[in-house]
């Protein structure tokens, strides 16, 4: 294993939201957990991308599991029936697996079983991909989200899982002060955005770079978008409506593999990784001090990037 317990030492050291989640060590600038920066390290010298693949990319909580549903339905995509949908057997999670789970189960991992077109996610920030992904063709959706919405979403996701372990919730407050000082698994959240925004502008056939608020606004068009970019493009609106309800957050979140269980890898509830799908639920858990200074830390943050959160 690359990164021994006297590399971990040398780290800098942060106590995670919540006893059960361990500690976070620092990392060429982002806080990774111990067992997700060993595989971190190793996925990023091992793992070697095909130009077919698709990976999925993301900061915590910013709408992944819509694009872990929408693009494998893209992807497989052959009309409107149920017939053959695998969303109503399994969790997103299941259909779109993740590179650093996988390099956590074994650091040397046989990928070359899995039928092309492969698809893949990730939290890693571009910086911790491998050359390999880098230098290859292999196409990569962003996903990224207003960090207010963002930061109350990964609270209340840490919340649900102390809820399962039976300890009590990490108070609001000092989460807020962690995610604005950019402490929290995969963060600083705003470097990890503004990394994969500049590669999208570099690369814009290679990097689609996505927001919540506007597939929420924009559905149809942005799923054309997508579809396109993916090589898929959905011409019939009746495909685009129905691979639109088909991820739905209303249906998936009533879907009865969604409402029980635990994804075994994590140790998050299936039901946990939908809640309230709205864009400015901010407002019901930050004051007008909070949402000021997050407002400041994005603009810094974001300055003479073009890019606007
Ligand atoms: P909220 O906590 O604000 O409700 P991630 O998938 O990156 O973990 O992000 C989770 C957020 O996406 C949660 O936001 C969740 O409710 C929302 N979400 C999950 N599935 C969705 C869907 N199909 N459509 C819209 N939002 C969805």
């Amino acid at each position: 294993m690359e990164a021994s317990k006297s590399v971990f030492g040398g780290l800098a050291r942060e106590r995670c939201w919540g006893d059960s989640n361990g500690e976070l060590y620092q990392w060429q600038g982002f806080w990774y957990l111990q067992p997700h920066l060993e595989a971190a390290i190793a996925a990023k010298s091992r793992f070697q991308a095909h130009d077919e693949d698709i990976l999925l990319a993301s900061s915590m909580k910013t709408g992944t599991t819509w694009l872990k549903a929408l693009i494998p339905c893209i992807m497989n995509y052959k009309g409107p029936s149920e017939d053959n949908d695998p969303l109503i057997k399994h969790h997103p999670n299941a259909l779109i697996p993740s590179i650093v789970q996988i390099f956590q189960e074994d650091l040397n991992p046989d990928l070359s079983i899995i039928p092309s077109p492969r698809l893949f996610r990730t939290h890693l920030p571009f910086s911790m991909l491998s050359d390999s992904i880098k230098n290859s063709a292999c196409k990569i959706v962003y996903i990224t989200r207003d960090p207010k919405d963002t930061f109350v979403s990964l609270w209340h996701f840490m919340n649900a899982k102390a809820r399962l372990e039976e300890e009590e919730a990490y108070p609001l407050n000092e989460a807020f002060e962690s995610f604005c000082k950019g402490i929290h698994p995969f963060g600083p959240f705003h470097d990890h955005v503004v990394q994969y925004w500049k590669e999208s502008l570099k690369k814009p056939e290679r990097i689609l770079f996505l927001k919540y608020e506007e597939l929420k606004r924009d559905p149809k068009g942005q799923v054309q978008k997508l579809a396109s970019f993916l090589g898929r493009p959905l011409v019939e609106e009746v495909d685009v409506d129905d691979v639109l309800w088909r991820c739905s957050f209303e249906r998936l979140k009533d879907l009865e593999v969604n409402k029980v269980g635990v994804d075994p890898r994590v140790g998050f509830a299936h039901s946990s990784y939908y809640r309230r799908g709205l864009v400015g639920d901010w407002k019901n858990h930050l004051t007008m001090e909070m949402k000021e200074r997050l407002d400041k830390i994005t603009r810094t943050k974001l300055e003479g990037s073009g890019l606007d959160l």
